[in-house]
């Protein structure tokens, strides 16, 4: 069995994803630590946009559920060109791009700039990490060599470092500690060196198997649900669906009446934070997808604040995501279509 066989999964895992997901409680520490340039005072704004696109826009997500409440400011995820409507004055703008090269995110901070907004960036350098230099803006350098998907800690920390300097209370420093400690004994618990048998990640592949994975999470971890989507994607390369309830059940809910629910397989992302009324809704969705669905899993964070919770979760579905693409026989690391996309529009 190929995700118990060291030197199965070293043929596979080429260019050792394994290690950089196990070292992913150290990058969080890391990243925390990181401190933007300069380091200066920035205005309070009474609107956040994370501008960035795919693992760089997954802090953005992140950052609106964990620490929302505490902002008492909106966050808004923008994905995709110049600025949302939203943007007016007092509007701060951080634009995050792993590698420096996204169009879409140069073009948010690009439009941000023209408009004389406050602006940040998070990058290990390119086009982004360019501009930033040359506009004396506050920038937060990542270290880099790693695909975007496997840098989320780089890609969120620092998000709260930059806030922290506007004056917005962002999360207790208890809360961000308890998430590390998790993390930590997560890393133990869903590592290749664990066996399936208490393995929780390598057991969720298994179960998943051939059939297509649907992540649905509930009010908070509906972004997670959309991370579980996204990792399965890209490390894995197999098609994945992503929704959350309550939304769910007043529209998707009908389609797995459809003949093909039969090679679809429900991962329930529970939370022990959740609304009493979700919980009640994922019984009555399991109860109604048992009967259609080819399997079911359900799986739950771990740990007392939302931080810890949504990593946690998170953190599974990376490494299910991993074991996802070893079963399949496919490097996790190489993106190929991506970056095809990416080859030709700079072509
Ligand atoms: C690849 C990945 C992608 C990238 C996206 C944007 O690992 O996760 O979703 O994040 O193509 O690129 P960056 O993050 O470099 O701005």
């Amino acid at each position: 069995m190929i995700l118990d066989d060291p030197s199965g999964i070293g043929r596979l895992d080429r260019h050792g994803a394994r290690e950089v997901l196990s070292r992913f409680p150290a990058q969080c520490r890391e990243a925390a630590a990181l401190r933007p340039e300069p380091d200066r005072a920035l205005g309070r704004p009474r609107l956040i946009v994370v501008a960035g696109m795919g693992g760089s826009a997954a802090g953005g997500d992140l950052l609106s559920v964990c620490a929302g409440d505490h902002l008492g400011v909106p966050v808004l995820t923008h994905r995709g060109y110049d600025l949302p409507p939203a943007a007016g004055a007092e509007t701060l703008v951080i634009a995050v791009s792993y590698s420096g090269d996204t169009v879409e995110a140069v073009s948010a901070f690009e439009a941000a700039l023209t408009a004389g907004l406050g602006v940040v960036a998070l990058t290990q350098g390119g086009r982004l990490g360019a501009v930033a230099a040359r506009h004396r803006a506050t920038l937060v350098t990542l270290p880099g060599g790693l695909p975007p998907r496997l840098a989320l800690g780089y890609l969120f920390f620092p998000l709260l470092t930059v806030l922290a300097r506007t004056g917005l209370s962002t999360l207790p420093r208890a809360e961000v500690a308890e998430a590390l400690d998790i993390l930590e004994m997560l890393a133990a618990e869903l590592g290749p060196a664990q066996p399936a048998a208490k393995n929780e990640a390598k057991r969720l592949a298994l179960e998943i198997g051939d059939r297509m994975p649907v992540a649905y999470g509930g009010q908070l971890t509906g972004a997670v649900a959309y991370r579980w989507k996204t990792d399965i994607e890209e490390n894995a390369k197999r098609l994945a669906v992503a929704g959350a309830l309550p939304e769910m059940n007043h529209n998707e809910i009908e389609a797995w009446r459809a003949p093909e629910a039969g090679r679809l397989h429900a991962v329930l992302l529970r939370d022990r934070g959740e609304h009493p009324d979700i919980g009640r809704r994922f019984e009555v969705l399991r109860a109604l997808l048992a009967p259609v669905a080819g399997g079911i899993s359900e799986a739950w964070s771990r740990g007392e604040g939302r931080l810890a919770r949504l990593l946690s979760l998170t953190y599974l579905g990376q490494w299910t995501s991993y074991y996802l693409a070893l079963l399949r026989g496919v490097d996790p690391w190489l993106v190929p279509m991506l970056e095809e996309v990416k080859r030709r529009l700079r072509g």
